[in-house]
């Protein structure tokens, strides 16, 4: 079996697009989404009905919520809160109550999902360290965890006392190890590089392969401005942060 594994779309449907082709070229059996496919960039529905429409299991961002006024907005920057109420504003009734209702954790029989972190996941913190994965390992009752938020791709593993980071983007699973896997941001990548990051993950050969794809943009930028979103959130698509 092999999962596409994506996370924090943002709106932006040009890169969404891109990394499902690679996906069906690859033969993606099954989709995982890990939540903010909403906010900063201008195409909300477009990329909420694709989720749909690729079956993806799915759950809540802070964006996604913050839509919604499911969660408090108002420790967001400047250009996240202009950009919750322009997605707010823009946003269809079933778009609303598809956000709406995702869940914050999810199961599957070999993975656990979650946007931030397992502890206090409604807080949405950010799993961009070593010294907070014990809290999360300690909750994980499956060997992998799939995680977003930050926008940065990150793989942490525990093998018996010890946590440690890897900077290797394709990986064999251990047995006797569990990961937490951030994937990057499919829509707005922060780690300096600005192609879309996502996983395939490859359950018959126990491979965790995180992957960056090219996409326009250009375009992307100029629906940004076009749509009135604030400037920087097209500028930082151009140098991935
Ligand atoms: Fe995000």
């Amino acid at each position: 079996m092999k999962y596409g594994i994506i996370s924090d779309i943002h709106g932006n449907l040009e890169a969404l697009k891109e990394v499902l082709a690679v996906c069906k070229q690859e033969s993606v059996d099954k989709y995982l989404c890990l939540g903010d496919i909403v906010g900063y960039g201008p195409n909300p529905n477009e990329c909420i009905e694709i989720v749909q429409d690729i079956g993806a299991v799915c759950v809540a961002g802070n964006h996604d919520w913050a839509t919604t006024a499911r969660l408090d907005a108002t420790y967001f920057t400047p250009d996240g809160k202009s950009a919750v109420t322009w997605t707010r504003e823009h946003l269809t009734m079933e778009g609303f109550g598809f956000l709406n209702g995702l869940p914050i954790t999810e199961k599957t029989e070999e993975f656990i999902l979650v946007h931030g972190t397992l502890f206090e996941p409604e807080l949405f913190r950010y799993q961009n360290i070593i010294a907070k994965a014990p809290n999360s390992f300690s909750l994980m009752d499956r060997q992998l965890c799939f995680v977003g938020h930050t926008h940065a791709p990150l793989i942490l593993i525990q093998t018996n006392d010890n946590v440690y980071s890897s900077s290797e983007r394709e990986l064999e699973i251990a047995e006797a190890a569990k990961y937490i896997v951030n994937v990057g941001s499919v829509g707005q990548p922060r780690d300096g590089n600005p192609l879309a990051s996502f996983c395939i993950y490859d359950t018959d050969i126990g491979m965790i392969d995180i992957r960056r794809v090219k996409y326009d943009i250009e375009e992307v930028q100029k629906k940004i401005i076009d749509a009135g979103l604030p400037g920087m959130l097209a500028y930082r698509l151009s140098i991935g942060m």
